[in-house]
């Protein structure tokens, strides 16, 4: 199966000291790829590539084999490449049915112009309840985002990414400050998602736990250079990794 997103030889630097150094990576439908490496790798900085957030210096991204490298992460969005933002993207006042919705309305903004018509607001009606639902947030939709459990507001923000028609998820630490048992139920989550709709999703995650039951492939950056993608069976075996590890449970 071809890759949906890809990159080649990408490379970027801040004041010419590398910081991705020709990366070459891909990903299919349906896969879920992690990135792992240690503080200061470079994988946020490539997820920022990604998503368009950051222009490289040399090298290029693809999506369905069309060039993005240059293209504006709105403009990515539009096309079905997502990342989820953390916390900053919700209201916090406003209900999470409501929060759905302004994301609904937002990408349908041009479709519609201005939702006019009767049938218009149908339609983001019935997209909101079922990205709710997709979400496990419909039993929680009138409540306020601010009295959310943690796990419940992460849910919301890749609620929030997935309004559209994102194919392309890019997920940056998504567990980051919930207790265990709550990022085994993100993980889970996330894991079914890409399962039920068929997205690919970018994972960045530091809990090799979650990372290693999860992936379909991994893809180990240390200081901005790809040592390898493989299965999550083969990395955990591959020596440098665990060298690189040392001292973390990778068995
Ligand atoms: N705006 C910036 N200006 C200069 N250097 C930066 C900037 N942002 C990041 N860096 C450097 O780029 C390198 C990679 O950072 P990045 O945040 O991508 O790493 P990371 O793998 O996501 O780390 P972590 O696991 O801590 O999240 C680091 O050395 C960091 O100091
Ligand atoms: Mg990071």
């Amino acid at each position: 199966m071809e890759s949906i997103l890809k990159s080649d030889s990408l490379y970027f630097s801040y004041h010419s000291n590398p910081i991705i150094n020709g990366v070459d990576f891909a990903i299919k439908k349906g896969e879920i790829c992690s990135i792992i490496g240690p503080n200061g790798a470079g994988k946020t900085t490539f997820l920022n590539l990604l998503s368009g957030m950051l222009i490289p210096n040399a090298g290029d991204v693809f999506y369905k084999n069309k060039k993005i490298t240059k293209v504006q992460p709105n403009k990515r969005r539009e096309l079905g490449i997502s990342r989820s933002f953390q916390i900053t993207n919700i209201f916090m006042q406003h209900t999470v049915y409501e929060n759905i919705r302004y994301a609904v309305q937002g990408v349908n903004k041009q479709k519609y112009q201005l939702f006019k018509s009767i049938d218009s607001m149908t339609d983001i009606s019935v997209q909101t309840e079922k990205l709710l639902e997709i979400c496990h947030l419909t039993s929680v939709k009138d409540e306020k985002c601010s009295d959310l459990a943690y796990a419940e507001q992460r849910l919301v923000e890749i609620a929030l990414s997935l309004a559209g028609n994102t194919e392309v998820l890019l997920l940056d630490e998504p567990t980051a400050g919930l207790s265990m048992e709550e990022s085994r139920y993100i993980a889970d989550f996330i894991k079914q998602l890409s399962r039920d709709l068929q997205l690919s999703i970018v994972f960045i995650e530091h809990d090799m736990d979650i990372v290693f039951d999860i992936s379909n492939r991994i893809s180990v950056l240390y200081y901005g250079e790809l040592l390898l993608t493989d299965t999550p069976e083969h990395v955990k075996e591959n020596k440098q990794v665990q060298e690189i590890y040392l001292g973390e449970e990778l068995a």
